[in-house]
């Protein structure tokens, strides 16, 4: 349990592939704390399916995995991180392996059908499945549930080094930064809601690192947990940093549509083996948008769909797998497999029912390679970032990619700086003299639907200039009483991430009307085209300084 001040070498906020591999990186030179704001696991990492993208077959290269990625993020991404990140795929399976993650291997399927995911040290004997905008095999995976696996095995070496604390149920409120003589600002310590003790705590530290995820929830479909409600870019933005890209939100083609069926996935690995998109009388459509079929990269077929939605006035689309063997079927999407059971859907004899529905957030804080933000011994890796990798629009299974390389390039930061950092004085505390407990719980609940409901009819797939000016407005004027809201009462976790997904909201549909064209992600029906001139999309906050 956390006293009311302490102090730690490194504080990293988030228990994902960011923030644990981070931590695991810099545990052997110092002390680290790394806090989650519910159940450890409660992050996009444990929910991931697909897998890691990385070249591993010798008919595959780095440069075609570039080209890809580039392809995907529609002159976006920023090249040298591209190939800086691209380029380390087979260290970050290799340190994966090492640390103990049951990757599914080829022996595995040749020998079973019944695929068992087993520990190999070989990088050659892994198997590697297809997904949208890759033009090779090459994601390693660990059948259906990936995530669950690297999350499970990372954490398990956490829990085991003795130079790493990991703290459940604290939430990040604030990042306390001090002026610096030159102008610049430095982060030494947090502000942290405990939700047990329901106390305002100071964390004081040498660096923080911001791995807090994306904000996927800003949205009322989506595929992501309750958590990602954008708090690191919401808490980098009050304190100084710029942020950048954030109209390109990502909808995942298949999420499964089902009253019950809360965020659940469906893998596009299913595509990447065979699976095919149906209307409801069984044609085909995906060709009629993009030679790929359903394996276009995400911006692509998430249109699609929705124009084939919207045009016929169905509900959903159909993903349909049923002609590939029961055994395949099974063997390869176990986890899919049951869950969709449990709605009453066989997928190897039914069609799945499918929506698009948010599921990554593009843009970010923004970094260079290493993590280093605008604030300095402030870090931010993982989705909460905006490092040039994903451009417009993010290749499948690059994410988990990026965590890892983004993660050990900010270890070897801070260990070439950890000797000449050091705490700071004092800290300001935390103020309570002015707030009540609430008693109109309310109005959270309602502003949070409200932003929600908001986000999806307005800022959604296919946007237009008037819809978005209507969406400032609400933001604006929604965000004055949030902001009035948060004043008066003290905080609680609920009225805390609904102070950080207005900002996000606000932040996203500032982007939006910023960029007068279509492109990736961002499609606006006044500005079909995509310009000739690229650029991205820079928001600076009013505490930025510039040095
Ligand atoms: P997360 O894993 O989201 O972790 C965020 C952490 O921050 C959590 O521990 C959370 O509790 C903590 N946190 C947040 N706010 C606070 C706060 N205020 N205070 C304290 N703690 C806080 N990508 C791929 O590359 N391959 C895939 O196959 C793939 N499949 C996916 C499937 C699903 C269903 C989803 C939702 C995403 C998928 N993605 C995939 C995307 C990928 O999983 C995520 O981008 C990635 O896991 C993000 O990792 P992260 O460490 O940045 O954040
Ligand atoms: C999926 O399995 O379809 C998700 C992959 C990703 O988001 O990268």
């Amino acid at each position: 349990m956390m006293s009311q001040t302490q102090e730690t070498d490194i504080l990293v906020i988030g228990s994902g592939a960011a923030g644990l591999t981070l931590a695991l990186r810099v545990a052997d030179f110092c002390k680290v704390t790394v806090l989650s704001k519910s159940d450890l696991r409660e992050g996009a990492t444990f929910y991931a399916q697909g897998g890691i993208a990385a070249v591993l077959d010798e008919t595959d290269s780095i440069e075609s995995h570039i080209n890809d990625t580039l392809n995907a993020g529609v002159g976006l991404c920023n090249p040298q991180v591209v190939e800086h990140i691209v380029s380390r795929g087979s260290e970050v399976v290799t340190w994966l392996l090492q640390q103990g993650v049951p990757f599914t291997t080829k022996t595995s399927r040749e020998e079973n059908n019944n695929l068992k995911s087993i520990n190999h040290e070989e990088l050659g004997s892994l198997h590697l499945t297809q997904e949208g905008g890759h033009s090779h095999r090459r994601i390693i995976h660990a059948t259906d549930a990936t995530g669950k696996a690297v999350f499970e095995t990372l954490r398990e070496q956490a829990i085991n080094h003795p130079s790493i604390e990991l703290i459940e149920e604290c939430m990040a409120v604030d990042l306390i930064t001090l002026q610096l003589s030159n102008g610049k600002r430095k982060c030494s310590g947090l502000y942290v809601f405990n939700k047990r003790t329901r106390n305002v705590e100071i964390i004081a530290a040498k660096f923080v690192a911001l791995a807090t995820g994306g904000a996927s929830k800003t949205y009322l479909y989506t595929s992501n947990p309750d958590g990602a409600s954008g708090d690191g870019i919401a808490m980098a933005w009050r304190a100084g940093c710029r942020i950048a890209n954030m109209e390109f939100n990502q909808f995942h083609p298949t999420c499964l549509y089902h009253p019950h069926a809360k965020s659940f996935l469906i893998s596009e690995a299913l595509r990447g083996e065979g699976a095919m998109l149906e209307l409801s009388d069984g044609t085909r459509f995906m060709s009629k948008f993009d030679k790929r079929g359903e394996l276009a990269p995400r911006d692509i077929v998430a249109r699609a769909i929705d124009h084939e939605m919207k045009r016929l006035g169905c509900d959903c689309v159909y993903l349909n797998i049923t002609h590939r063997e029961p055994s395949f079927v099974t063997g390869h999407f176990p986890n899919i497999y049951e869950r969709c059971l449990k709605f009453g859907i066989d997928i190897t004899k039914d069609r799945i029912p499918v929506v698009p529905a948010a599921h990554y957030t593009c843009g970010g804080v923004l970094i260079n390679e290493k993590g280093e933000t605008d604030i300095d011994n402030l870090y931010a890796i993982g989705e909460t970032s905006c490092s040039g990798l994903h451009g417009a629009n993010r290749m499948a299974s690059n994410s988990l990619l990026e965590c890892f390389v983004v993660a050990f390039g900010a270890a070897s930061s801070i260990s070439e700086r950890i000797n000449s950092v050091g705490f700071s004085e004092s800290l300001p505390v935390w103020d309570e003299s002015k707030v009540t407990n609430s008693d109109d719980e309310v109005l959270v609940s309602h502003n949070w639907d409200e932003i929600r409901r908001l986000m999806w009819n307005f800022v959604g797939i296919v946007r237009s200039t008037k819809r978005l000016e209507v969406a400032d407005r609400r933001i604006k004027a929604l965000r004055e009483e949030i902001r009035d809201y948060y004043r008066k009462n003290r905080v609680t976790n609920d009225n805390l991430e609904l102070r950080n997904i207005a900002l996000v909201a606000e932040l996203i549909i500032t982007c939006a009307l910023q960029r007068n064209e279509s492109r990736g992600l961002h499609y606006i029906v006044d500005y079909p085209k995509t310009q000739e001139e690229i650029k991205d999309t820079l928001l600076v906050p009013p505490s930025f300084f510039q040095t």
